[in-house]
């Protein structure tokens, strides 16, 4: 009986090989713009295919695109007439079915996701992607060191972010060299 239903399987499988890689298990989508939808697929897939967004209640599929080319790989979808459900709403899975006639025809899936509000920058991040964020950031506030205005020995290592004290500095400093240079 088990192997039956493993047999039944690799058939299903076989007929169609699409499968969805975004949104993948873990990730959300956002309330505001486009989605992106991405799916692998091998030569014996439809030549295309529609998007459905389903909370699992076939009634309410909502399609997001139809007659999708089955090569591009990757699709970014518009939300549906409505707007995309609201932020926490879910879960929902995206649909690849064989066409807008026949939603039921469904080719494959993506694990299940929530609707959630685009991120903010003041939205606390997980710890890691907030330390790689800040990297960047962290140059400018060294730029404006107004708290330590006092010290004049500006470290030569900041380098251009020295302003205009640093250009005298570079001058003298090139001269110097080219003296050297020149004695040598
Ligand atoms: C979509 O695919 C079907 C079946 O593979 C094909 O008959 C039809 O011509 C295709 N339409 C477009 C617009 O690619
Ligand atoms: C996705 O949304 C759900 C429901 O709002 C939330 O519990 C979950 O943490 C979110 N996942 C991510 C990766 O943000
Ligand atoms: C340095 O900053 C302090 C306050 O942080 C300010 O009172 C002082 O005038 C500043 N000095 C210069 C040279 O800008």
């Amino acid at each position: 009986m088990l192997k039956n239903l493993f047999l039944v399987a690799a058939f299903v499988a076989s007929v169609s090989a699409v499968s969805v890689t975004y949104p993948y298990s873990g990730v959300n989508y956002t309330t505001d713009g486009q989605n992106k939808v991405s799916w692998s697929s091998v030569s014996t897939d439809p030549k295309n295919f529609t998007i459905t967004l389903s909370n699992g209640n076939p009634s309410d599929d909502q399609q997001l695109d139809a007659l999708v080319d089955t090569g591009l790989g990757t699709i970014e979808v518009n939300p549906p007439s409505e707007g995309w459900p609201a932020s926490g709403a879910g879960p929902y899975t995206i649909n690849i079915v064989a066409s807008a006639e026949n939603t039921n025809s469904i080719l494959a899936q993506s694990p299940k996701f929530f609707f959630q509000a685009p991120k903010t920058s003041s939205t606390s991040a997980p710890v890691q992607t907030a330390a790689v964020q800040t990297a960047p950031t962290t140059q400018p506030t060294d730029d404006t060191t107004s708290t330590d205005n006092t010290t004049t020995t500006v470290p030569p290592a900041s380098g251009e972010s020295g302003a205009s004290g640093l250009g005298a500095n570079t001058v003298l400093l090139t001269a110097l060299v080219l003296l050297c240079a020149g004695l040598a």
